[in-house]
């Protein structure tokens, strides 16, 4: 009897241990599931303050650009995201919570936020990796845990985070940023953060493991389409695109090279975009930059005034099946596979087996390229698709040949037919 009581106790004991551990993996993996859930697993698609308004914001404008994306269709496109960049601030309280400057929000901007999301959008905040953000205001370095708390408070769903006034080495650049992506995961919130160091360090090899879903790759885009030299005052459409060749290794869902805004439509009157003389781009320049932004995975971020864009800007930042390519579930950036003369061959597989292709002219003037299918990894018939003329090209086996206009891009799209 003795020994059989024995048995069932340790019979007992052992479920209990068997159950314990059960538990244990089964609320482990949960949790893993919960975590390895993909913040942002297509690019971000929204408006940003910055280049056409620089200081001048405030809840008003900020409000009526909520009214403006989801009047002009842009919100049904896919831009969700408002976000306000930098000079919103005030100052700390005396228990150290940053305060928005209350004659630009005087409701504060929790308010804002419930205004914002009440529309259907997301709103989006900046700050920066050290005492004071780039135009001079406070921020965020040795506050991260208060500062993420009160975000998250407030309802903010984007984070931008600078790098101005902070160590120029690497390594301290992880150190703060993954400090301020560990306070905002937890507040438990979903909040996209959004790597702001232009590039310097190479984000791109370190943005995702210190918790950033995109990270600049280049200085800040200017309102023209090419400038002579790339610095911090200029750089151009072309300078910029130039630079994402080659990336494209590094980006995909949840992790995206953001080659910032895009600059269509601000003609020259933005207020940060006009630096270096950069005084704006033609329509067929603006059309390639939202071409190719859609090509590299760019998050989408227009910056001009939504609220009295014209027609032809509204129907540059709102075709669908550009967009369609930017969002694509496969989330593969376009590669540059092949140039020849003045002209450039982007390549971006889609989730449905088919090819996007841009076809950039470099030159100023219109020119014809023919190029065979098997340049660009095709094989077989295929049926081709332009996709801002909105209609089929018809079905090709071997060669192409396609005018294309100066600075201008033409994006087609490939699928193949038995
Ligand atoms: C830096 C960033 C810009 C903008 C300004 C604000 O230059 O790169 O995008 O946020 O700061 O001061």
């Amino acid at each position: 009897m003795v020994v059989i009581k024995y048995k069932h106790e340790t019979l007992l004991k052992f479920r209990h241990v068997v159950l314990l551990f059960l538990f244990i993996f089964i609320t482990g993996s949960v949790q893993s599931v919960a975590q390895s859930k993909i913040l942002a697993p297509v690019p971000p698609m929204g408006w940003m303050t910055w280049n056409q308004f620089g200081p001048d914001i405030s809840e008003d404008l900020i409000k009526e650009m909520a009214d403006a994306l989801v009047n002009s269709g842009m919100a049904g496109a896919g831009y969700k995201y408002i976000i306000i960049d930098d000079l919103w601030q005030g100052k700390r309280d005396k228990n150290g919570i940053l305060q928005p400057d209350q004659s630009k929000f005087p409701n504060g901007m929790k308010a804002l936020a419930d205004y914002v999301h009440s529309k259907g959008l997301k709103l989006g905040i900046y700050s920066d990796a050290a005492d004071r953000t780039c135009g001079g205001t406070i921020a965020s370095y040795g506050h991260e845990k208060t500062d993420a708390r009160v975000f998250a408070e407030w309802g903010i769903d984007y984070l931008k985070y600078d790098y101005c006034n902070a160590p120029a080495d690497k390594d301290s650049a992880m150190v703060r940023y993954k400090r301020m992506a560990d306070a905002i995961h937890k507040t438990g919130r979903e909040m996209i953060f959004a790597i702001c160091e232009w590039g310097r360090r190479q984000p791109w090899e370190w943005g995702a493991s210190v918790g950033g879903q995109l990270w600049r790759t280049t200085w800040d885009i200017r309102d023209t389409w090419q400038s002579n030299k790339y610095d911090s005052g200029h750089a151009g459409i072309y300078n910029v695109l130039q630079r994402q060749a080659g990336l494209e290794k590094y980006s995909g869902p949840g992790k995206w090279n953001d080659p910032d805004m895009l600059v269509v439509g601000l003609n020259g009157k933005g207020k940060s975009s006009s630096h270096g003389g950069a005084n704006g781009c033609s329509l067929e320049e603006y059309r390639s930059q939202m071409s190719m932004w859609c090509m590299i995975n760019a998050p989408l971020i227009a910056s001009n005034d939504i609220r009295t864009m014209s027609e032809e800007i509204k129907a540059i930042l709102t075709n669908k099946e550009a967009i369609a390519i930017n969002q694509d579930i496969l989330g593969k950036q376009a590669a540059r596979i092949y140039q020849s003369g003045g002209f450039e061959f982007w390549v971006k597989p889609l989730a449905d087996g088919s090819l996007a292709l841009g076809i950039l002219n470099r030159d100023n003037k219109e020119a014809e390229t023919s190029f065979q299918l098997k340049e660009i990894g095709l094989k077989g018939k295929q049926m081709v698709r332009d996709l801002w003329l909105h209609e089929g090209m018809g079905f090709f086996t071997n060669a192409i040949s396609i005018k294309v206009p100066g600075h201008g891009v033409r994006l087609l799209k490939f699928t193949s037919v038995k």
